[in-house]
């Protein structure tokens, strides 16, 4: 496990650079939480066996993508769309694959926008590509995500037609009210822009600070 928990740091530190650059270049913070978990052992076995695999090592490193799992919880739509193509131009990670359910809810009404990648970790033995399963989501999406998996829980055979269809509805209220807040986000974001372009002493330091970002860039990539 420490394989899938040094993954977990290493992308955890990833993800705060890139909100505080984004910060640095946009003057807001595009994420309110990072949440990391690794799966407990009873679920990899469940999952494992749900798969038809045996469970060993190799199995477990290979058929599941969710043993180490990041879930950001940003604050308007647009950020999340943001980071991810953050994350997509990082160099050293690779993404493997890219599910949007914001775009294409699920059927229950789950909507997020989903990543697998490999991050490398740096061992003394050697560098390992480690997969991490990244969820993006509003808190609005974190909201219902998680009161659904609890009322889901209690019914832990069939959960009731009358209960999936309320849920459905729920999902639908929160997509509206997650698109009004993100218009109301656009027109703060715009003023922050003003702002920004009214001020010279915060435009001198965004671009003392911009422009350490941007060399510090010319430099990794030398
Ligand atoms: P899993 O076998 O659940 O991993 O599904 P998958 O491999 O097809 O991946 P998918 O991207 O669909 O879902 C992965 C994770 O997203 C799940 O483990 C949940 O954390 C979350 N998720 C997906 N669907 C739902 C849903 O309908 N409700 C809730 N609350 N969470 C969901
Ligand atoms: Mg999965």
């Amino acid at each position: 496990m420490l394989m899938y928990e040094s993954a977990l740091k290493e992308m955890e530190t990833r993800v705060k650079v890139l909100s505080d650059e984004f910060h640095v270049l946009h003057k807001y913070n595009p994420i309110e939480h990072i949440k990391t978990r690794i799966k407990s052992p009873e679920s990899i076995c469940k999952k494992l066996a749900k798969k038809g695999y045996e469970v060993n090592s190799k199995n477990l490193i290979e058929q599941l993508d969710d043993i180490a799992g990041i879930r950001i919880i940003c604050s308007f739509i647009p950020d999340i769309y943001n980071i991810v193509s953050m994350i997509e131009n990082s160099p050293d990670i690779n993404v493997l694959c890219k599910k949007d359910y914001i775009a294409s809810p699920k059927e229950s009404g789950y909507s997020s926008y989903h990543l697998i990648v490999s991050v490398p970790v740096n061992f003394s033995s050697g560098t390992v590509d480690v997969k991490v399963e990244i969820q993006i989501r509003t808190m609005a999406m974190d909201f219902w995500a998680s009161l659904e998996h609890k009322i889901k829980y209690k019914y832990s055979s069939v959960v009731p037609e009358g209960i999936s269809t309320e849920l459905k509805e729920c999902s639908k209220m929160i997509n509206v009210l997650d698109r009004r807040m993100s218009l109301l986000g656009s027109n703060l974001i715009e003023e922050l822009e003003q702002d920004l372009a009214q001020n010279k002493d915060i435009i001198d330091n965004s671009t003392i600070e911009k422009t350490l970002i941007s060399s510090s860039s010319c430099m990794i990539m030398k």
